[in-house]
C-alpha cells in the first residue's frame, strides 16, 4: 500500500510514519510536508534512508504540488494542520488556510486521482466543552470554541460532504490530547516536562481545573492504522486515551516524577474561550476494529519524561529563534504582575 501522508514531519505524523514502516515492508510512504515551525525532519532520522520512504516538501494549499506528489499513491492520511490552539487565537488566518482550504485542495486532488481511502485526522475539540458526567460519541453535535477547533470542524464537514455528494471514500478520526516523543514543547505536557527538568515555572492557565484526556501517540498511531485498513467508509471514529485528568493535577504529577517542588507551579492568565472539559466514548473503535488504548498515563508519562531527558540535542534544535520569540511574546504578559519570563529560570509570578 502506497500511503500519501501530509504533515508527516510533525509530532503525530512522524510517529505514525516510523510506526508503520517498522511494522511491515508492504507499506511505502510519501511524506508531504511544508516544514512550518512545527515540522522537523529530525523526527524522522531513524527511517530517513528507508527505501520505502520519500519526503517531498510542499504546501497542501498548492494544488499543482499536491497533484504531482500524490500521483501513484493508493491512500491518504491527512495530518497536516496548524495544531496549536493558542497560536490560532493570536492569528486565525494560517489555521483557516491550512486546515480548511488545504483539506479542500487535498480532497479535490484525491477525488481526481481516484484515491482508494482518505483518512482525515481530526480532534475531540470539535465537540467543544462537555459538562461533567457527559461524553461525546461520534454523533454528538459539533460545537467548536476556538479558531483551531472551528477550522477542524469545518474540514470534517467538508470531508463529510465529499462522502455524500461524490461517493468519496473518506473516514474521519477524532482523537484526544496526544503526548509522547517528538512533541513540540509549545504544547502543555512537553512544556511541563521540559520546564520542570530545567527548574523553570510551569504555566497553568487560570485555575488549572480544565480536564483533558491523554492518549499516548503510539496508541493513536495504532488506531489510525486500524481505521485506515478496516474503518468503514463515511464513518467517524473517536480515539481516546485511558486517563482523564485536570491540568493542575497533571502538572503536580510531572513535578513529582521529575523530583521538583510545587513552588514551580505558576498560575497565569487564562486562554480566551478556554474549554473546561473534553471527554470521548471510544466504544466504536473497540467494537468494530478491536482497538483500545494500552498505555496508561502513568507508564507513558515516565517514558516521555525519560525521552525528553535523553534527547537534549533534539530539544535544543526545536527551541531556536522562532520558539523563543513565540514563548516570550505568549507568556510575557500572562503573569498577574506581567513578569512571567520562563527563560530566566525561577522568575515566577505569585501563585
Ligand atoms: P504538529 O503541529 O506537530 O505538525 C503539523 C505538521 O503539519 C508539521 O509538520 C507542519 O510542517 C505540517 N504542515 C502545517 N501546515 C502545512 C501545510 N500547509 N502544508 C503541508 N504541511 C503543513 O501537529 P500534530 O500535533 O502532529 O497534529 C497532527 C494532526 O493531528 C493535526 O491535524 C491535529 O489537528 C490532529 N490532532 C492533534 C492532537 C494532538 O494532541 N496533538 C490531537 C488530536 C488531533
Ligand atoms: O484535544 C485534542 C487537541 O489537543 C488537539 O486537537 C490539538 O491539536 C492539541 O494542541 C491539543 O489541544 P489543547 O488545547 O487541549 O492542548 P494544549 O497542549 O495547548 O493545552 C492542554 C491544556 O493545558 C489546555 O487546557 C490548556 C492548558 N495549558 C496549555 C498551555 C500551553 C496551560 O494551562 N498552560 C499552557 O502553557
Amino acid at each position: 500500500m502506497n500511503i500519501f501522508v501530509t504533515g508527516g514531519a510533525g509530532f503525530i505524523g512522524s510517529n505514525f510514519i516510523t510506526h508503520v514502516l517498522g511494522l511491515s515492508q508492504e507499506y511505502s510512504i510519501v511524506n508531504f510536508d511544508k516544514l512550518t515551525y512545527a515540522g522537523n525532519l529530525a523526527n524522522l532520522d531513524s527511517i530517513a534512508s528507508n527505501p520505502q520512504y520519500t519526503f517531498i516538501q510542499g504546501d497542501i494549499c498548492d494544488p499543482a504540488a499536491v497533484a504531482a506528489a500524490m500521483a501513484g499513491c493508493h491512500t491518504v492520511v491527512h495530518f497536516a494542520a496548524e495544531s496549536h490552539v493558542d497560536r490560532t487565537i493570536d492569528d486565525p488566518a494560517p489555521a483557516i488556510a491550512t486546515n480548511v482550504t488545504g483539506t479542500f485542495v487535498l480532497l479535490q486532488i484525491a477525488l481526481k486521482l481516484n484515491i482508494k481511502k482518505f483518512l482525515h485526522v481530526s480532534s475531540d475539540e470539535v465537540y467543544g466543552d462537555l459538562p461533567l458526567g457527559t461524553f461525546a460519541d461520534e454523533n454528538s453535535q459539533l460545537r467548536p470554541s476556538s479558531p483551531y477547533s472551528a477550522s477542524k470542524a469545518s474540514s470534517d464537514l467538508i470531508v463529510r460532504s465529499y462522502v455524500r455528494s461524490f461517493d468519496f471514500p473518506a473516514v474521519i478520526t477524532r482523537a484526544s490530547n496526544n503526548y509522547g516523543p517528538f512533541q513540540f514543547p509549545e504544547k502543555f505536557l512537553p512544556l511541563l516536562i521540559t520546564n520542570a527538568l530545567e527548574d523553570k515555572p510551569l504555566p497553568i492557565y487560570g485555575d488549572g481545573k480544565q480536564e483533558r484526556n491523554w492518549l499516548h501517540v503510539t496508541d493513536h498511531c495504532r488506531g489510525i492504522l486500524a481505521v485506515l485498513e478496516r474503518g468503514r467508509i463515511g464513518e467517524v471514529y473517536n480515539i481516546g486515551g485511558l486517563d482523564a485528568i485536570e491540568n493542575l493535577t497533571l502538572a503536580r504529577r510531572v513535578l513529582r516524577a521529575t523530583g521538583k517542588t510545587e513552588s514551580l507551579l505558576s498560575h497565569v492568565k487564562d486562554r480566551p474561550g478556554h474549554d473546561r472539559r473534553y471527554a470521548l466514548t471510544c466504544e466504536k473503535m473497540e467494537r468494530e476494529l478491536g482497538w483500545k488504548p494500552s498505555i496508561s498515563l502513568d507508564q507513558g508519562l515516565h517514558k516521555t519524561i525519560e525521552w525528553y531527558r535523553s534527547n537534549t540535542a533534539w530539544l535544543a534544535g526545536v527551541r531556536g529563534g522562532e520558539y523563543l520569540t513565540y514563548y516570550q511574546k505568549h507568556y510575557a504578559n500572562r503573569g498577574p504582575s506581567g513578569q512571567f519570563i520562563a527563560e530566566s529560570g525561577r522568575n515566577s509570578p505569585e501563585r
